[in-house]
């Protein structure tokens, strides 16, 4: 079995070459292209306001840098660079309780009341593992006058419209880098209705923005993104039912988080067996980035969409049980 890693479409390869060929720098400088991308971005994300970046976390950079309050993220299951800009810009950070990464509204309110945040900060999915209540946490944020922002760099193009819908976030970021769901290798975006938020950063903004060519690439895979969300989804319900010890079975997610206790000796053993064209696909954990118990992720968000098929996952699931197997001989 080869495992490849996710790539970008031919498509928008080849639109980023186009790009790179048509770019006049003097004349147009790339607006062309991105305001398309901006357009097409607004379509998934419902919102009317969107800035292209050059990563993801550089859309965290500019849209953190429009407040001066206290930031309050999950305690467990987000995004490690939330806590990394926090602390450059110097804001105040409030980790609130979960379970496994999932937020608690009720829990949410409380902690808003308090530590009175300014914002905010989920991802779309708890560690890429199981999906947040984004509706029931906008809710929340709305009735006590807090930005929600979610980082659905996971979660665009949800055929559910759950995650990556602006009519549940006053603020979407996402990084459009690698292997993220729109794979283009390179560059992120924030969206929002609220464009004066986008007057306070002025500055940052244009600092970080993102070239044509990415722009370009942005337009074109965007548009693959349902589908590979999608399938992304039903490969890892696929891959959970297999395990008793699957984190959080019944949720979504697009990555499979499998609890063990020898979770160093199980990642290096399936490390070993499940390479994807050198690069990696297990994470072990605790991590904040995933969930902070003893486990193993397999990150079937990593593989290439021609690789989501059964017979590659049923071989996944296979040498994982055997490794297991080996760990508690
Ligand atoms: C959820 C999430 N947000 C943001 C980022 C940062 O994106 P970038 O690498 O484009 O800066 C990542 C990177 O893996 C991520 O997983």
């Amino acid at each position: 079995m080869k495992l490849q890693f996710k790539k970008t479409s031919e498509e928008a390869r080849k639109a980023m070459c186009q790009a790179a060929v048509n770019i006049d720098h003097a004349s147009q400088r790339g607006f062309e292209e991105i305001k398309l991308a901006q357009d097409q971005i607004s379509k998934f994300t419902n919102h009317d306001h969107v800035k292209i970046v050059n990563s993801g976390n550089s859309a965290i950079l500019g849209i953190m840098s429009a407040f001066k309050g206290r930031i309050m993220i999950p305690d467990q299951g987000g995004w490690i660079g939330f806590k990394n800009i926090a602390e450059f810009l110097g804001l105040k950070t409030t980790e609130v309780q979960t379970r496994l990464g999932i937020l608690d509204p009720e829990i949410v309110a409380n902690a808003i009341d308090n530590y009175n945040p300014e914002a905010l900060f989920i991802t779309s999915f708890a560690g890429y593992i199981a999906e947040q209540p984004v509706k029931e946490l906008y809710e929340v944020c709305i009735d006590s006058g807090v930005f929600l922002v979610e980082d659905a760099s996971g979660g665009i193009g949800d055929r559910k419209n759950h995650v990556g819908n602006g009519e549940h976030a006053h603020v979407i970021v996402a990084s459009t880098g690698s292997p993220k769901i729109v794979n283009v290798g390179n560059g992120g975006f924030i969206s929002t209705n609220q464009d004066e938020i986008f007057k306070r950063n002025k500055t940052i903004l244009k600092i970080l923005k993102a070239d044509p060519i990415t722009c370009s690439g942005i337009s074109v895979e965007i548009k693959n993104a349902p589908s590979i969300l999608s399938k992304t989804i039903t490969a890892c319900d696929f891959v959970k039912k297999e395990f008793k010890s699957a984190i959080y079975p019944d949720k979504r997610g697009i990555t499979v988080a499998i609890k063990t206790d020898e979770p160093w000796k199980l990642g290096y053993l399936l490390r070993k067996r499940l390479n994807i064209e050198g690069r990696s696909m297990i994470t072990v954990c605790p991590r904040y980035e995933r969930v902070m118990a003893d486990a193993v992720c397999l990150e079937i968000k990593n593989l290439d969409i021609s690789c989501l098929e059964n017979d590659h996952l049923s071989r996944i699931i296979q040498i994982t049980i055997e490794e297991m197997d080996n760990v508690s001989i």
